[in-house]
C-alpha cells in the first residue's frame, strides 16, 4: 500500500556534512548497505582516549552537539586539517570533562544523559557560576486569580493533560484525511518538484526532488561551484560532499534519510516505527499540536506535531544519539497545498543549533516516470587516502 504526500525529502545530511571540514570526514568509514558491525571511533579515528568503544558514526554528531553547547567553533578546540593533535589546552579541557560528566551522570542519574555539556555552558565556553541579576529579577506580573485551588486550565503543565487525549490511530487517521484519504494518496507514484534552498547566511541555490514510492527519493542542490547530492534508495543511502566525494550514510543520518524517504510523509507511522505512542500535548508557535511518540529500537524516539485543527504535520523533531547527549533536528512544515487531490507542504525548514535552512517549492509533477538508476549510486571516484599524515 503506498499512501503519499509531497516534499518531505531533506537534504540534512549532505548540508550538515558540508559545514564539516573535509579532514575529518575523509577518515569517515566507508561503511556498506549490509549493515557490517559498526566501528568504533578508536577504529577509524588516531587519537580517541575518552569515547574508545563509541561506534564511529555517533563522533561528528557529538562534536556538533559540544561545539553548540559551548557556542564555539571545531577549531575553539581542534588545528585547522588535524584533528587529531592535541595542540590546544581547551581540548585536553574537554576530554577532563566529558570524564566529569560521565560521572555525574552515573552517580547521581542512574546514567542517564540528564547532565550534559549543555547544562552547564549553555552556549558559552566559560560558564557563569553567579546568576545575573536581570535573569533573577523577572519584570512583575499581574496577579492572576489563581487562588488555592491551585487552578490549571488545559495547559501544558497541568496534570491531566494526558487524559482525554486521542489514539495515536485517531490522529493518524484524521492527518490521512487531511492529506487526501488513502485513496488519493495511493494514486501518487512519482513526485518531481523544483523550487529553491535558502538558509546559510541569506544564499539561495536551486534544489530538485525526485521521489518514488514507496521510499526512494534524491535531491540535487546546485551550489555554485558543484552539486550536492542526497540519496535513498530504497535501502542504503548515500551523499555527495567536496570536490564530488561519494559518502555512504551511516547511523542517525541514515535513519533520518528514510524517514525523509517515506512517501507517506509518516501518516503511516505504525508501521514506520516499531511503537507508537502518544505523548503531552505542546505547542508549535501558537497551534496546539498533539504529539506522537515513534519509536524505534536502538534509535532516540521521533517526535511528531499534528495540528490540532487541521490535523496535518507540522513538526518533526528527531536526535542523533551521541556519547555526549543527543543532537537535535526540528523539520517544520508549512505552505500545505493540494495537487492531484494530495495535499502536502511546499516549504519546510530545516534547524539544527546553530543553523537552518528552508526548501520552499515552486513546482511540481506527479506520477511522471522516474527511473530508478536516479537514485543508485554512482561509481566511486578514484580512491582517497585519508587526508592526514
Ligand atoms: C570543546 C572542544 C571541542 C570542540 C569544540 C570540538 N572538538 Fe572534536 N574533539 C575534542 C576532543 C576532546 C576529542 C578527543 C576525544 C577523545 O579523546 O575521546 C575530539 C576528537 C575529534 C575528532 C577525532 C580526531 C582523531 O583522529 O582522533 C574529530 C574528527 C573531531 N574531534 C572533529 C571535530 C569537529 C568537526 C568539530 C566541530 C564541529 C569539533 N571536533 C569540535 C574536542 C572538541
Ligand atoms: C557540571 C558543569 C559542567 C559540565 C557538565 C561541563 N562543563 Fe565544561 N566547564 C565548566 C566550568 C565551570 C568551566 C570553567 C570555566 C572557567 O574556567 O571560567 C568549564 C570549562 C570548560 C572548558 C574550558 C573553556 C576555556 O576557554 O577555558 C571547555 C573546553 C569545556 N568546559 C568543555 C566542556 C565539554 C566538552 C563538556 C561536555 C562533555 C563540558 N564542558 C561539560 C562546567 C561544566
Amino acid at each position: 500500500m503506498t499512501k503519499k504526500c509531497r516534499g518531505i525529502l531533506i537534504p540534512v545530511a549532505a548540508l550538515t556534512l558540508a559545514l564539516i571540514p573535509a579532514a575529518a570526514l575523509a577518515q569517515a568509514p566507508a561503511g556498506g548497505a549490509a549493515q557490517p558491525e559498526p566501528k568504533k571511533a578508536e577504529e577509524v579515528f588516531k587519537n580517541i582516549q575518552v569515547l574508545k568503544g563509541v561506534p564511529a558514526d555517533q563522533i561528528i554528531p557529538a562534536m556538533q552537539f559540544i561545539a553548540a553547547s559551548l557556542g564555539v567553533e571545531c577549531t575553539y578546540c581542534h588545528v585547522e586539517h588535524a584533528f587529531d593533535k592535541d595542540d590546544k589546552e581547551t581540548k585536553k579541557t574537554a576530554r577532563k570533562m566529558m570524564e566529569m560528566m560521565f560521572a555525574i551522570d552515573k552517580d547521581n542519574f542512574s546514567g542517564r544523559q540528564d547532565v550534559t555539556c549543555y547544562s552547564c555552558h549553555h552556549g558559552v565556553a566559560k560558564p557563569a557560576a553567579i546568576p545575573e541579576i536581570a535573569a533573577a529579577m523577572p519584570a512583575p506580573q499581574p496577579a492572576h486569580g489563581e487562588g488555592m485551588g491551585g487552578r490549571m486550565e488545559g495547559g501544558e503543565k497541568a496534570p491531566a493533560s494526558m487524559a482525554n487525549l486521542p489514539t495515536a490511530q485517531q490522529v493518524l487517521e484524521k492527518y490521512v484525511q487531511a492529506l487526501g484519504g488513502a485513496e488519493a494518496l495511493d494514486k501518487i507514484s512519482s513526485r518531481v518538484e523544483k523550487g529553491t534552498l535558502s538558509g546559510f547566511g541569506g544564499k539561495t541555490f536551486p534544489v530538485e526532488i525526485y521521489a518514488k514510492a514507496p521510499e526512494k527519493r534524491i535531491s540535487i542542490v546546485h551550489m555554485p561551484d558543484n552539486e550536492m547530492y542526497t540519496a535513498f534508495d530504497g535501502q542504503s543511502g548515500w551523499l555527495t560532499g567536496f570536490g564530488g566525494r561519494i559518502q555512504d550514510m551511516e547511523g542517525a543520518d541514515l535513519y533520518a534519510a528514510r524517514l525523509d524517504a517515506d512517501f507517506r510523509c509518516l501518516s503511516d507511522a505504525r508501521k514506520v516505527f516499531r511503537q507508537v505512542r502518544m505523548a503531552k500535548p505542546e505547542k508549535v508557535d501558537d497551534r496546539g499540536a498533539w504529539v506522537l511518540l515513534g519509536i524505534t529500537p536502538g534509535q532516540p524516539p521521533v517526535k511528531l506535531y499534528f495540528d490540532k485543527e487541521s490535523g496535518l504535520l507540522l513538526r518533526e523533531m528527531r536526535y542523533a544519539q551521541t556519547p555526549v547527549g543527543r543532537y537535535p533536528t526540528q523539520v517544520d512544515y508549512a505552505d500545505f497545498r493540494e495537487a492531484d487531490g494530495v495535499k502536502g507542504p511546499f516549504r519546510w525548514t530545516i534547524a539544527r543549533p546553530g543553523n537552518s535552512f528552508t526548501i520552499q517549492v515552486s513546482e511540481i509533477q506527479q506520477n511522471v516516470p522516474v527511473d530508478d538508476s536516479k537514485f543508485a549510486k554512482p561509481a566511486a571516484p578514484p580512491e582517497q587516502k585519508p587526508a592526514t599524515p
